[in-house]
């Protein structure tokens, strides 16, 4: 299993002066699981805190007596730590570049000292509208400078933000908006993907028109694309208006460690999505640390990671993590396609950008394209590229190895999650060798744990569900006005560890192999959605009796939606209902969620007891008909004949 043909070593001249090498991984990481008092605590340092913690951890995964704290009397402020520390040596460097959809638009370039005076003036603009400590703020933007600048201005006056991704639609930015309760909401006109508008102020308007959402006192609307707005007086407000003229300073607040910095909402196996909390001390370090570790970060590097900060990705590896280490780092409002598929690679030539991090679906729908538009540029500045979402494939390792990095550049694979505030499993690229599809080994602190469905921890090479066995200081603390929903999603289903819901293999060499999720959750081109969701979306149509939604290996976004829908007695099946029905999940969840297939279902397969049988489905899906195992205990066995015949073939 190992294959150790396929092991790719740190190439030689690869490192600098700072980066982590094989025998300073292994000392480290040893040290920071037999002492990880000490260890933290040497690593908190690399924050400015107002009060530093004298206590480290105060962890206990029983559930009855729980709690994770982490550096619980210190006193901090995230926006100090990512702008006002890093003026006085690096106030003309650039901390964020800028490149819109279009080539043709100007690219900005925004120093340290002036992205700290716009978060001033905002933050206290946002204090004048009577946001304060523990307020909280939904942010729904492009990917434009201001969507950084509004997650730091909340941090300096303790506002909790809560970014909305920019494809969601206004139902799911009403749920979330009426599940923490925002205030403000912090939008633009419109925003800009591929050549196309997307009505962003027009969703804000669609959404607080749903019940729930009264609690939005102010809406601030970037002027961005200069398109037409409907401004609502006195809620709406231009963000120009009310941000020029503030002053360029302001006063941070004093936050605790484990006072909350923000919530973003992710999707579980059941129910609604929940708003993972994150806290300030905690997170900022791991995100900071792993950024600097994980990428070998250096002073001279121009980093890129092309998430969106509406993802968790965004939040630690675009904002937090590199600004608290004073890096420059890319801001991309566009995709990949748009106007060619050289953007990215035309991108990293005009900005020289060194470090590159991306998603395996990105990879793949490049890879298709062909190896000509990669060629045709230079990619001579870059030094390292990254891969994070979800499994990325040998197959597409290795073209972004060999084509996109010119086999010169290793490649880091991040597993980590919403949940997981950074990257728990990552090569580090001076120290670990490399293999294709592997995320190789733990980050310091991390302990990750095979177990099988009873429990059992499983030793040396093994397959089993990843669980983590003890705390680091990224992890999420809650899931907002549910703390018990966060102690029975994660800690029941194997006492004394934190569950991932992904299943994992381990090789010889301790490697770990994450190989997808094993619980209800589908990994849509890096985006996680839950088929709950997509069932009760799917029902709240009027046509429909039933709906039961599973993945499906997609060749581009990894896994698709496949949905089995039943129709209420005396509705007509037919193709134009089909379209209606993907464009009726669009409207409810958003575009991310549009199911791949839909396939109409007469019956569904139930046990006796009624429960849905989504094994079977799941094969039926795969296109895996002789797979479908035992399918006796079934009420009607012959559903499934139907459905097997009735089964998408993909061509
Ligand atoms: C998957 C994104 C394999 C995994 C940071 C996890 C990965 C889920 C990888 C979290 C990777 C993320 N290799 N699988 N390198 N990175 N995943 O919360 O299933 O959007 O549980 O966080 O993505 O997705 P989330």
């Amino acid at each position: 299993m190992s294959n150790t043909a396929e092991l790719y070593p740190v190439p030689p001249g690869f490192a600098g002066p700072t980066t982590i090498g094989a025998s300073e991984y292994e000392r480290e990481y040893a040290r920071s699981v037999q002492d990880p008092d000490g260890f933290w605590g040497d690593a908190a340092k690399r924050l400015d805190w107002f009060k530093p913690p004298t206590k480290i951890r105060n962890v206990s995964y029983d559930l009855a007596d729980f709690r994770i704290r982490w550096f619980e009397d210190g006193e901090l402020n995230a926006s100090v730590n990512c702008l006002d520390r890093h003026l006085a040596t690096r106030g003309d460097k650039t901390a964020l570049i800028w490149e819109g959809d279009s080539p043709d638009t100007e690219a900005l370039r925004i120093s340290y000292r002036d992205l700290h005076a716009r978060v001033c003036r905002l933050a206290n603009a946002l204090r004048n509208l009577g946001v304060g400590k523990g307020d909280r703020v939904t942010i729904y933007l492009p990917m434009i400078v201001e969507a950084a600048v509004a997650m730091l201005a909340c941090a300096r006056i303790g506002a909790v933000h809560c970014v909305v991704f920019g494809g969601f639609s206004p139902n799911s930015i009403a749920d979330r908006v009426s599940d923490c309760g925002s205030k403000l909401i912090i939008t633009a006109d419109e925003g800009l993907r591929g050549g196309k508008r997307v009505a962003l102020k027009a969703n804000v308007d669609a959404a607080l028109k749903l019940p729930g959402t009264n609690t939005v006192e102010t809406v601030l609307v970037v002027r961005h694309t200069g398109g037409a707005v409907d401004m609502q007086m006195p809620r709406d407000r231009w963000y120009d208006a009310v941000v020029d003229g503030q002053p360029d300073t302001c006063e941070p607040e004093r936050m605790n460690a484990e006072d909350p910095l923000f919530i973003l909402y992710t999707s579980g196996s059941t129910g609604k999505p929940k708003g993972v909390l994150h806290t300030t001390g905690g997170y900022l370090l791991f995100a900071s640390y792993t950024h600097e570790a994980v990428f070998d970060l250096r002073d001279e590097d121009v980093y890129w990671c092309t998430a969106d900060v509406g993802w968790v990705t965004g939040h630690s590896y675009i904002v937090y993590g590199p600004l608290a280490n004073a890096a420059t780092s890319l801001i991309f409002e566009g995709v990949p396609n748009y106007p060619d598929v050289s953007r990215f690679w035309n991108v990293i030539d005009k900005h020289q950008v060194t470090i590159f991090y991306t998603a395996p679906t990105a990879i793949r729908a490049l890879m298709r394209e062909g190896e000509a538009a990669v060629k045709k540029t230079s990619r001579s500045s870059l030094r390292l590229l990254g891969s994070v979402g979800e499994p990325i494939n040998p197959e597409a390792w290795r073209w972004y190895y060999e084509v996109v990095g010119d086999s010169r550049c290793p490649i880091v694979d991040t597993w980590w999650q919403t949940e997981t505030g950074g990257i728990l499993i990552s090569p580090l690229p001076g120290a670990i060798a490399t293999k294709p599809g592997s995320a190789t080994l733990p980050f310091f602190g991390v302990q990750p744990a095979l177990v099988d469905a009873d429990g059992t921890v499983l030793e040396g090479a093994a397959a089993g569900n990843l669980v983590i066995t003890d705390s680091w200081p990224g992890q999420m603390r809650s899931v907002y006005g549910d703390h018990q929903r966060f102690i029975d999603t994660y800690f029941k289903a194997y006492p004394g560890s934190y569950f991932t819901g992904d299943g994992c293999r381990r090789d010889e060499d301790g490697y770990y192999w994450i190989t997808g999720r094993v619980d209800d959750v589908i990994n849509v081109s890096g985006h996680r959605i839950g088929t709950a969701e997509l069932e009760s979306a799917l029902v709240l149509h009027a046509k429909v009796a039933e709906a039961a939604v599973v993945g499906f290996p997609h060749d581009i976004k990894g896994q698709g939606i496949y949905a089995y829908v039943t129709l209420k007695s005396g509705e007509e099946y037919s193709e134009a209902l089909r379209t209606e029905l993907v464009a009726h999940v669009r409207r409810e969840i958003g575009p991310t969620a549009s199911p791949d297939h839909i396939q109409w279902a007469p019956g569904l397969p139930k046990t006796r007891s009624g429960k849905i049988m989504r094994r079977i489905l799941r094969k039926i899906a795969e296109n895996a008909p002789d797979q479908l195992g035992d399918t006796s205990t079934l009420a009607d066995p012959s559903v499934v004949d139907s459905l097997v015949k009735e089964r998408y073939i993909p061509n």
